[in-house]
């Protein structure tokens, strides 16, 4: 099979065998490309019309137990700025969003022990109580069982936990020997019997990475079956060993959000800061290639810079509601518009 094949048996059976990916991802030229972009605009379209999700990000705590290799606010990084919101704070915030019209908000934290069941649970309630119909998502990494379950009955309604590869040799050559791939994996499955809406993914371009390990993130996504995929380009920072090597590219980034697309036809895919990060017009060109979603950042100008994941991020001088507008203009210049709805997950 050629690539135009392949994206043809995409586009019709949701699927293609893993050599079928690879070949895809190895091969594929920039005019295959536009007609796979071109396939999965249109499968978005069907589903979600020209309408865009936006989601408020508020980038609660940068302390982080762990100490995954890629992330610039891993422990081990004495230059980290660290800081965490109080729940006062992360409640100010999405009291502000909500006036500026998000309806789900999602905390967004490194591996942080401050932030308590109690805590959370307490917090997610006032949330509810301050912007009714909201949507609360929790982005806080790896918790018990227990933990997850106590935060679901709280009112949370989606988890993002990004796998990072579904291949356990890159896994491990990404994050440091006390985590386990078999419990990030299996902490997803958990998430989806509680109840969640959650959200896998992972980054394009991340060291060791090949065709092949790709294959399988396309492949575990489409058996995992989350309501949300977060992808964007790996980005490196300078206070980690990744420090020197090349950020994701932009082609295969917009490739594999189309397949993901295609695979995946009502998945909500986030055109995210990463991709904005890499290209001037990464969100957009996202968007173009089958996204449906963009995630304003609404954290406190004052924090926004030392939440640093990766370098030159974007979006960290402007306030909530520039970044709001800012993402309406582009999203108007491509023919699209930002919606005020929680914009759940609407397929089975
Ligand atoms: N480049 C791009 N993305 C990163 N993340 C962490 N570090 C980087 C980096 N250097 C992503 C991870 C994580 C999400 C919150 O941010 O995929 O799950
Ligand atoms: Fe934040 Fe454009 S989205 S400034």
């Amino acid at each position: 099979m050629n690539c135009n094949d392949i994206i043809k048996k995409l586009r019709t059976t949701r699927n293609a065998e893993r050599g079928e990916l690879i070949y895809l991802l190895e091969n594929i030229t920039d005019g295959e490309r536009e007609v796979l972009r071109r396939s999965a605009q249109e499968v978005a379209q069907e589903h979600f019309g020209n309408k865009i999700y936006i989601r408020g990000l508020i980038e609660i705590s940068s302390y982080c137990k762990n100490d995954c290799l890629y992330c610039g606010i891993r422990r081990s990084n004495k230059n980290a700025v660290r800081y965490r919101l109080t729940p006062d704070e992360i409640l100010s915030c999405c009291e502000h969003g909500y006036e500026l019209g998000f309806c789900t908000f999602v905390l967004q934290g490194g591996e942080d022990p401050y932030y308590t069941d109690d805590l959370l649970c307490e917090l997610i309630g006032e949330i509810k109580r301050k912007c009714p119909g909201c949507a609360v998502t929790l982005s806080l990494g790896e918790r018990s069982y227990e933990s997850l379950q106590r935060l679901y009955d709280a009112g949370a309604d989606r988890y993002l936990m990004r796998h990072e590869t579904a291949d356990k040799a890159h896994y491990e050559k990404l994050h440091p020997k006390e985590l386990s791939f078999e419990n990030r994996i299996s902490t997803l499955y958990k998430l989806k019997e509680i109840g969640y809406q959650t959200g896998a993914g992972f980054m394009v371009g991340s060291p060791y990475q090949t065709a092949a390990t790709l294959a399988e993130d396309l492949m575990f996504i489409k058996k995992l079956q989350p309501q949300m995929c977060g992808i964007g380009p790996f980005v490196p920072h300078k206070d980690t060993v990744f420090r020197d090597e090349e950020h994701g590219g932009l082609n295969l980034t917009l490739t594999l959000l189309s397949v993901i697309r295609l695979m995946n036809p009502d998945v909500l895919l986030p055109a995210t800061t990463a991709l904005g990060t890499i290209d001037p017009r990464g969100r957009e060109l996202g968007i173009l290639h089958g996204a449906n979603v963009v995630m304003p950042n609404l954290s406190p100008a004052a924090h926004r810079k030392d939440y640093s994941l990766y370098d030159n991020k974007i979006c960290t001088g402007e306030e909530a509601a520039e970044c709001l507008n800012c993402l309406k203009g582009r999203m108007r210049s491509i023919g699209y518009e930002i919606v005020k709805s929680r914009g759940d997950y609407a397929g089975v």
